[in-house]
């Protein structure tokens, strides 16, 4: 009975809450979400149950694993590495240090890909990751079927996993490859969020201290960044099918030069702007041979 007494502590989630909020306030610009979904997570408690009721009992070992979650918190780890997922369009994906964090605004190429290729059945995905891209075209565009590459391994486990996770294993074959799967087959899209940031970056802090939990694969590319649009562009009209097309996920900035070098490989482009305003987004066509 005493044991039972000693592992619980009567704790006010409103006030833990604020006081959770009042010191990630410095760390990240909503302290007032993340507490709680840090507190919804290690407590096991919906978020919207929080609260429900003024005072409970909580075992000691969760709330000792909210205090760890906090300091970690507190050296920039990110919230979705700490938690262990990110949510994503209609998914709940795993994502730890082996993968990128698939970013709000990469969402938006699912709804580019039902806008500009609206009969595309067959995509591949370049630098798959987490498996986010490959994944929500399996999951919302009927009858769909997707190769997703990654040349790192533990991306590749992550991807399979969520795979798995979200019952779409049937849609989406995964392979360890350097940009292209080894079989030269043919697509109707190719997709791909490669890594954009410029190698020769040395101010990374000013972009987060957080990515510096990322891997390094993941984020940087030689040639100011521009290496693996200039690589894929230049191999793509080989595993497209003639009215196929490319939808790029770009850096700041880089969406006229990603324009250029796709003009310079045959292919007619044209950049989309992000739900910020910023020209996030390439789309390219094969240009037609008169
Ligand atoms: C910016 S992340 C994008 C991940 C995911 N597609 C997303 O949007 O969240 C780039 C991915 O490209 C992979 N990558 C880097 N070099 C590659 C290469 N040569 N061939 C295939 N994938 C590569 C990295 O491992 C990483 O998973």
């Amino acid at each position: 009975m005493i044991k039972e007494f000693k592992k619980k502590r009567t704790v006010n989630l409103k006030q833990f809450a604020k006081d959770i909020s009042d010191q990630l306030k410095n760390k990240t610009d909503n302290p007032s979400l993340e507490s709680k979904i840090i507190l919804s997570h290690f407590l096991e408690i919906d978020i919207k149950d929080l609260y429900l009721f003024d005072n409970i009992e909580i075992d000691i070992d969760k709330i000792n694993s909210v205090y760890e979650a906090i300091e970690l918190r507190l050296k920039d780890k990110p919230l979705e590495y700490i938690i262990g997922y990110k949510p994503f369009r209609f998914l709940k994906l795993k994502v730890n240090e082996d993968v990128l964090i698939p970013r709000n605004e990469t969402e938006e190429i699912i709804d580019i890909i039902k806008r500009f290729f609206p009969r595309a059945k067959t995509f591949l995905d370049i630098g798959t990751g987490s498996g986010a891209i490959a994944l929500s075209i399996a999951r919302e565009i009927e009858n769909s079927f997707c190769v997703a590459t990654d040349i790192s391994e533990r991306a590749l486990k992550i991807a399979k996993e969520n795979a798995k996770e979200n019952n779409l294993e049937n849609k989406v074959v995964f392979e360890l490859a350097d940009l292209f799967p080894l079989e030269k087959e043919k697509f109707d899209v190719i997709v791909s969020n490669p890594p954009y940031i410029d190698i020769n970056n040395t101010r990374l802090s000013v972009i987060s201290e957080e990515i510096y939990f990322e891997p390094k694969i993941a984020l940087f590319a030689e040639n100011k960044g521009l290496y693996f649009y200039e690589k894929i562009l230049f191999k793509a009209k080989d595993y497209l099918f003639l009215d196929g097309g490319l939808i790029f996920e770009v850096g700041f900035n880089q969406a006229k030069e990603v324009v250029e070098i796709g003009e310079s490989n045959n292919f007619s482009c044209f950049s989309l702007k992000d739900l910020n305003g910023i020209d996030r987004f390439v789309v390219c066509r094969r240009k037609m041979i008169k």
